[in-house]
């Protein structure tokens, strides 16, 4: 059966701002967050406290949180231990973790092994959980990887599982470069479900190869009601070569409100958000609802 509602996590401004190369002004990205929340998002990733030489894109990270970050359902990205304090101290109540299942990815994208990574991590978790910070996992490469190809599903449920006895609340599980099928999307969600029935878990798909929709479909069909998606559908990582934007919000709602699944979200006040970020971006938006709205 298929649920009553479910829940958008956006994560334009941090995952489909940060494959821009063109600097998007602080100011831009403020409005574009403000734009969003009034369509109605109960949760969204706001920025990344990554090193600026890494993704120059993210540099304005307190900046951004000092002024858009004071909602409830604020997430940002934080690497590492230097990027979690950053995030506290910038008053970041949540906090979203990264790493992949594929340790040549890690390095990368962290330049650390996976191994090293969740060594690293570990601690940090604990730590937060202690402070009463929310803490997501995302999980990149989760089905498959720009370097090592087909991943195994039994090391993906491995990490899940470490991160999971480590404390995290949530785990955001990806199909970092968009190569996932239907078919590989109902069974890893339907194992991780029935392995980690205590445990948040949302997906998050690139639409590389236009499967995103089917994924999220596919993944709805295995009981997941928790979304990771990106306004215009821009996004993809800097360090997965391949990787294209996230499935884009409002087609993803479209989908979503059209089969009676509650989203909350408002697709207008959603389109006018995109409109705020478009003339900033490098990239056609070609998300059908977005298009179509345009046409208006
Ligand atoms: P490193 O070079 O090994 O680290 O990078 P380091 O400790 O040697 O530091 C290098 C420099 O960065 C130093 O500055 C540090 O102070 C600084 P310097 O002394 O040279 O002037 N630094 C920082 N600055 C600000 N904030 C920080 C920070 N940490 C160090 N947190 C590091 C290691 C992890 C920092 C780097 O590799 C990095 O920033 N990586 C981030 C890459 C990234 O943002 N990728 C995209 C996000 S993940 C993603 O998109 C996937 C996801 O969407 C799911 C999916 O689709 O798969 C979540
Ligand atoms: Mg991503």
């Amino acid at each position: 059966d298929l649920p009553q509602s479910a829940v958008v996590i956006e994560v334009g401004p941090r995952d489909g701002l940060q494959n821009e190369s063109n600097f998007v002004p602080t100011q831009t990205k403020v409005e574009f967050i403000e734009a969003l929340w009034k369509a109605g998002f109960k949760e969204m990733e706001v920025t990344s406290f990554v090193s600026p030489k890494w993704v120059p894109q993210m540099g304005d990270a307190a900046d951004v949180m000092r002024l858009a970050g004071e909602r409830p359902g604020t997430l940002v990205l934080t690497p590492n231990k230097r990027g979690i304090d950053a995030a506290l101290d910038s008053g970041a109540k949540a906090v979203a973790i990264f790493i992949g299942v594929s340790s040549t990815f890690n390095q990368k994208n962290i330049n650390k092994t996976t191994e090293d990574a969740v060594e690293n991590l570990l601690p940090h978790i604990q730590a937060l959980k202690q402070d009463g910070i929310y803490v997501r996992a995302c999980i990149s490469t989760a089905f498959h990887c720009p370097y090592e190809g087909k991943i195994n599903p039994a090391d993906t449920l491995s990490l899940c599982k470490t991160l999971t006895d480590g404390g995290v609340d949530e785990l955001s599980v990806a199909d970092t470069i968009g190569k996932a099928t239907p078919k590989e999307s109902f069974a890893l969600f339907s194992m991780l479900k029935k392995e980690l029935p205590e445990v948040l878990i949302a997906a998050h798909f690139h639409d590389t190869r236009k499967m995103a929709l089917a994924n999220i479909y596919a993944a709805l069909c295995a009981g997941i009601t928790r979304f990771d998606t990106s306004a215009g559908g821009l996004g993809g990582c800097p360090f997965a070569p391949g990787a294209s934007g996230n499935a884009a919000t409002e087609d993803v709602v479209y989908m979503l409100n059209r089969m009676g699944i509650d989203t909350g979200i408002d697709l207008t006040q959603l389109a006018k958000a995109i409109d705020v970020v478009e003339p900033h971006v490098s990239r056609e938006l070609t998300s059908w609802y977005y298009q179509s709205y345009k046409k208006q």
